[in-house]
């Protein structure tokens, strides 16, 4: 899971990182937000299994690729990076992708892609970069499920963006008047989680054990 805004909107916290792991995520990604919360660079040094986009910079703590086993005992790796289209991103993640993608299927059969980029244009061509070599490519940060989970040409499956497990009554997650508010007002007001219309969102990738997918669908349910 991408758990980059579990910590009120911003962040994650070392506590909140467990309680993910301990709920049963395997791996949790993270994104433009990662070191919003003090404590968690500490953490991320020394974490295999909470990553941060690998092109955060060689100054930041942290990891970009982690390499789990599923269940079956298949070895899962999970890649994260950050875009470079309309976010302040330290070096572009065409630089890295293709080092990063030999790496993880050096390491293991299964690749999973978290795309954590704000433009739909960015993620449809890292999907379509990527397609043939990994198992899957699944967009995060816009906090809105895309309708257009489909397997590509190469075998891989793909969306652009996964959505947002939260509170949908709100712009994004925020209260919505405090959302607006800064919008119309340009004043830094301060953002709070929203409360109402809490729904899971996200994808199931069917894939086998040599890490080809098979099938990918929207995953929504209402809290
Ligand atoms: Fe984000």
């Amino acid at each position: 899971m991408n758990g980059e805004n579990v910590a009120d909107g911003a962040g994650i916290t070392p506590k909140l990182a467990d309680k993910l792991l301990a709920s049963g995520a395997d791996v949790v990604t993270l994104g433009n937000h990662t070191y919003r919360r003090t404590g968690i660079g500490e953490y991320l040094a020394s974490s295999e299994r909470v990553i941060r986009p690998a092109n955060a910079g060689a100054e930041t703590k942290g990891r970009g690729l982690a390499v789990v086993e599923a269940r079956n005992g298949v070895a899962v790796a999970v890649v994260n990076l950050l875009g470079s289209l309309f976010l302040d991103t330290p070096v572009a993640p065409w630089e890295m992708v293709d080092g990063l993608v030999e790496e993880a299927s050096a390491a293991a059969p299964v690749v999973l892609v978290d795309f954590h980029a704000e433009a739909t244009s960015e993620k449809i061509a890292m999907a379509r970069w990527l397609d043939g070599r990994v198992t899957a490519v699944v967009g995060t940060h816009t906090h809105v499920q895309t309708n257009d989970a489909r397997i590509m040409p190469g075998g891989t499956a793909a969306v652009t963006d996964a959505g947002m497990t939260g509170p949908h009554d709100s712009v994004i997650g925020v209260k919505a008047e405090l959302a607006i508010g800064r919008m119309r007002t340009r004043l830094p007001i301060r953002f709070e989680p929203a409360e109402g219309g809490v729904r899971l969102e996200g994808v199931v990738v069917d894939c086998s054990d040599d890490g080809r997918a098979h099938g990918i669908e929207l995953l929504r349910l209402d809290g």
